[in-house]
């Protein structure tokens, strides 16, 4: 048993629908077993009726919301974006900052992404900050200087006294939704590379006390090799997570 949180997410992406969501979050909370943090991250604008269908199968303090993204500032001329008061006022308690297809896709900064970690955190709410190295960066041998780039820039704002509400997933890009996760040596080099630049920057004890999450194709077959690995804390999962089935027997794999 790890003495850190474990923790399980599923990021449904930009799929399920308005009817589909609220069952697949019923589902989920109904069949996730304890000993893990669960949480559940829907397109935004199903929130409600997800945090509505966590209640009502009396899962609103087990299963957590979680939004996929959110703007920096607090308010005002920023068509499009969405703040975090707004994500709170739904019910959101953590927040994913920089997930690959927002950096690789959309474009967002080290910078910007940064700045959303900073504003998580201030407001309050729990940041899962996503990093992670892409293929070409992999093959020629840069991915720690990558990791090591992105988690200096996303913690830019953040120190020992913030970071209690923090939260890493490493999501290698040439993982995620290819079916070809990392080994699960790959991700005990990366994960321990990854606490030790966070030793560096927020100090010991916040590193040790910070769960890491693997993502990238995790599935209820790989999942417990994946998080039997010293520091892999838990489970960032995407196409997985849309089926209640799989993504419950994942959270079983974490919860050991
Ligand atoms: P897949 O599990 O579909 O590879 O997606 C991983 C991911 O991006 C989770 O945030």
């Amino acid at each position: 048993m790890k003495s850190r949180e474990t923790i399980v997410g599923g990021n449904w992406k930009m799929n399920t629908t308005l009817a589909g969501a609220p069952v697949l979050a019923e589902g989920v909370a109904r069949a996730v077993p304890g000993g893990v943090s669960v949480a559940v991250f829907p397109p935004f604008p199903f929130l409600l009726p997800v945090r509505d269908a966590l209640a009502r199968a009396g899962a609103a303090g087990r299963v957590a919301l979680g939004a996929q993204d959110a703007y920096f500032e607090p308010k005002g001329a920023f068509t499009g974006e969405v703040s975090l008061d707004m994500l709170r006022e739904c019910g959101v308690t953590l927040v994913l900052a920089g997930h690959s297809e927002r950096r690789h896709v959309l474009g967002e900064s080290d910078e910007l992404v940064g700045r959303k970690a900073s504003a998580i955190l201030a407001a309050g709410m729990r940041c899962v900050l996503c990093i992670g190295e892409t293929l070409a960066e992999r093959e020629s041998g840069r991915t720690q200087g990558v990791n090591e780039r992105q988690l200096r820039a996303g913690l830019r704002g953040v120190g020992p006294s913030n970071a209690e509400r923090l939260v890493i997933a490493y999501e290698p890009v040439w993982a995620i939704g290819t079916g070809k996760a990392a080994t699960p040596t790959d991700a005990r080099e990366a994960h321990g590379h990854i606490r030790s630049v966070l030793g560096e920057l927020l100090g010991g004890t916040a590193a040790e006390r910070t769960p890491i999450m693997y993502g990238g194709s995790v599935t209820a077959a790989n999942a417990a090799s994946l998080m039997a690995q010293p520091d892999v804390d838990g489970a960032l999962v995407g196409g997985a997570s849309l089926k209640v089935d799989e993504f419950s027997a994942i959270c079983a794999a974490a919860a050991g």
